[in-house]
Order: structure tokens, then C-alpha cells, then sequence
């Protein structure tokens, strides 16, 4: 044995060591170099046969080439090791279930104007839409409403500020009634559902913002048992039974006469309760007999055509089927209320 062969060995190991990556051929290299059996032990063992001057300088030297090789094989195991630990924590498993995204779901109004529309629609009824934004001309002139009329009182809301023209968010449906009339000859079926505002103080049946649906049938020879029919059957479809409802003479200055509807109310069933006022019967829609002056500002003789209107609330329509009693909620954001639909 020679020092040349000691070094041979230590370009070999450390070369090995460095050329592992993973710690079954660490310790492998481990033992075969410095194990019982290995390498350099026996190198170290062999040299009880050398002569004496020999001995010494080939034992220091090949100690330090045991420690060397001792103290790299170490810090590479550690190295590995670390890799180890950090491939355990980023390990995916594969076989765990998924965490689902969470689906939203159609808003409780949307739901129930779906369901109405597609109940109007089966009767022959078209689905018109309006503008949000009006002038004064269609939401208060052209439905016989003119200035300094009572009425406008009772509908003053929120007013844009705008140069040319004075512009509001309209206060009803019904000024869809004009336009639809100025493009579309009669006779006519439409239900218009969409957004309304009012200057209003809330409680538990009013709202700032709520949801209509605006009804119009125009033909010939339209009357009231005819509109009494129409809403019965939405009624009978919508709520899936036979309702009971009344109308009661009301003013609307665009219809004449004009009469509101109201349900049994089915929270509670008919007896009086808080959402009622005790009256076991609830407001839902206002109605009528299209007043002629609105036929003319749209363009339609009143001698050759007949009509009614009305305009539901939808919000209400939804806390009479889900048993809602406060309107409120509706736009609240509560996902507890919301998820419950
Ligand atoms: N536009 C009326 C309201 O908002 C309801 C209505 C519609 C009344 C059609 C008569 C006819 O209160």
C-alpha cells in the first residue's frame, strides 16, 4: 500500500459521494469505504505489516482521509435528508377528495320572475323590457299624470341631474305600456318585469327599490272578467292551487277604473298577522281598464281598442309563495337568507 493508492481512493469516494443523490447509495458508499469491511479499514488495518518508519506517516495520513470522507459523507446526508423533508411536505396526494368551488345560484327574484314570465309566457304573452331611466313625459304625461297632478306626489323620486331634459329612475313599469304601444300595433300581450324606485321609508312591506311586473293586454273586446280570468290563472299556476283574491276599486290616473288585488295572505293563511295588518289580505297589484288617454299618447284609437293593465309586485308575489315576511330581505345580502332558495 502507497500513499498514490490512498489518494486514488479519496478522488474515487469523494467523487462518488458527490455523484449520489439519495441516501440507500450514501450508505452504500459509506460501507464500502469505511465500514468493517471497507476500504480504507482495511487499509488501516493493514498497516501492522508495514515497517515502522513507514507506518507512521501512512497511518496520519490515511486517518485523515477516513475523516475527511466521514465528515462529507455526513453533510451530504444531511443535504439529502433536506431534500427528503421538503419533497414530504410538498407531496400532493393525489387521492384526497377535492375541495369543491363554491356555485352561486340564481337570486330568489330572479328565480320567482323566471317562474312568471314563463306562466305569462304559455298564455301567449310576450316579455317586453324598459328603460330604468325615464323622462317625464313617459313616466307621468303620457300615462295622464300631468304636471301638478296630485299623483306626482305620490311617485316624486330620485331625479338625475341632467342638462337638457328632466330625468328620473322610473317610479312604475307602466311607462313601458307607451313605448311598447308606439312600435307595436294592436292587439297586444305583453308582461314588462323589471326594477322600480321610490322615494320611500322602508319597513317590513316597502322597499326604495322593488320589482314589477307590468301586465297589458290590448284587443277588441277585453273587459274586466276577461282580466279577472288572466289573473286567476297565473294565480292557480303560480301558487299551485285555487287563490283567493279580491279587487277592490282604487285610483290610478292611466286606468279606468281601476281596482288593486289583493291575496289571501299566506303567512298567515288568511287570519291576520303583522306583514297583513290583520287584514288577512295583502296587496299585490294595482290594475285596470287602460284609460283612453293613454291609448292616444301612444298612437292607439281608444274607439277601436280595449285593454287592461296591471303591475304586480314581484317581491311581494315571492314572500306570499316562500313565506317571506319581511321585503327587506330580499336585497340585504344575507347568504343565510339567500341560501335558503
Ligand atoms: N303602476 C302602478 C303602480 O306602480 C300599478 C298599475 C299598473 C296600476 C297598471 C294600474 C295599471 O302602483
Amino acid at each position: 500500500m502507497e500513499i498514490i493508492d490512498l489518494k486514488t481512493l479519496k478522488i474515487e469516494a469523494n467523487k462518488e459521494i458527490d455523484n449520489t443523490a439519495d441516501l440507500k447509495s450514501l450508505d452504500d458508499i459509506d460501507k464500502k469505504y469505511l465500514g468493517k469491511k471497507g476500504e480504507l479499514t482495511r487499509i488501516l488495518r493493514s498497516l501492522q505489516i508495514l515497517p515502522k518508519e513507514k507506518r507512521a506517516n501512512m497511518g496520519k495520513a490515511a486517518n485523515e482521509v477516513k475523516n475527511v470522507l466521514k465528515q462529507k459523507i455526513e453533510i451530504k446526508r444531511k443535504e439529502i435528508g433536506k431534500d427528503v423533508i421538503i419533497a414530504d411536505k410538498e407531496r400532493i396526494d393525489a387521492t384526497r377528495p377535492g375541495k369543491a368551488p363554491i356555485q352561486g345560484h340564481l337570486h330568489i327574484l330572479t328565480q320567482t320572475r323566471r317562474e312568471v314570465e314563463e306562466i305569462f309566457r304559455s298564455m301567449g304573452f310576450e316579455v317586453a323590457e324598459g328603460p330604468e331611466v325615464e323622462n317625464e313625459w313617459y313616466n307621468f304625461d303620457a300615462l295622464n299624470i300631468p304636471k301638478n297632478h296630485p299623483a306626482r306626489d305620490v311617485w316624486d323620486t330620485f331625479w338625475l341631474k341632467s342638462a337638457k331634459e328632466r330625468l328620473l329612475l322610473r317610479t312604475h313599469t307602466s311607462p313601458v305600456q307607451i313605448h311598447y304601444m308606439e312600435t307595436h300595433k294592436p292587439p297586444l300581450r305583453i308582461i314588462v318585469p323589471g326594477n322600480v324606485f321610490r322615494h320611500e321609508a322602508t319597513d317590513q312591506r316597502h322597499e326604495f327599490q322593488l320589482f314589477q311586473v307590468e301586465g297589458l293586454m290590448v284587443d277588441k273586446d277585453i273587459s274586466v272578467p276577461n282580466f279577472k280570468a288572466i289573473v286567476g290563472e297565473f294565480f292557480r299556476r303560480f301558487f299551485n292551487k285555487n287563490m283567493g283574491f279580491r279587487l277592490r276599486p282604487d285610483f290610478f290616473p292611466f286606468t279606468e277604473p281601476s281596482f288593486d288585488i289583493g291575496m289571501t295572505c299566506l303567512i298567515c293563511e288568511g287570519k291576520g298577522c303583522q306583514l297583513c295588518k290583520g287584514s288577512g289580505f295583502l296587496e299585490v297589484a294595482g290594475a285596470g281598464m287602460v284609460h283612453p288617454n293613454v291609448f292616444k299618447a301612444s298612437g292607439v284609437d281608444p274607439k277601436k281598442w280595449k285593454g287592461w293593465a296591471f303591475g304586480f309586485g314581484l317581491d311581494r308575489l315571492a314572500m306570499m309563495k316562500y313565506k317571506i315576511n319581511d321585503v327587506r330581505l330580499f336585497r340585504s345580502g344575507d347568504m343565510r337568507f339567500l341560501n335558503q332558495f
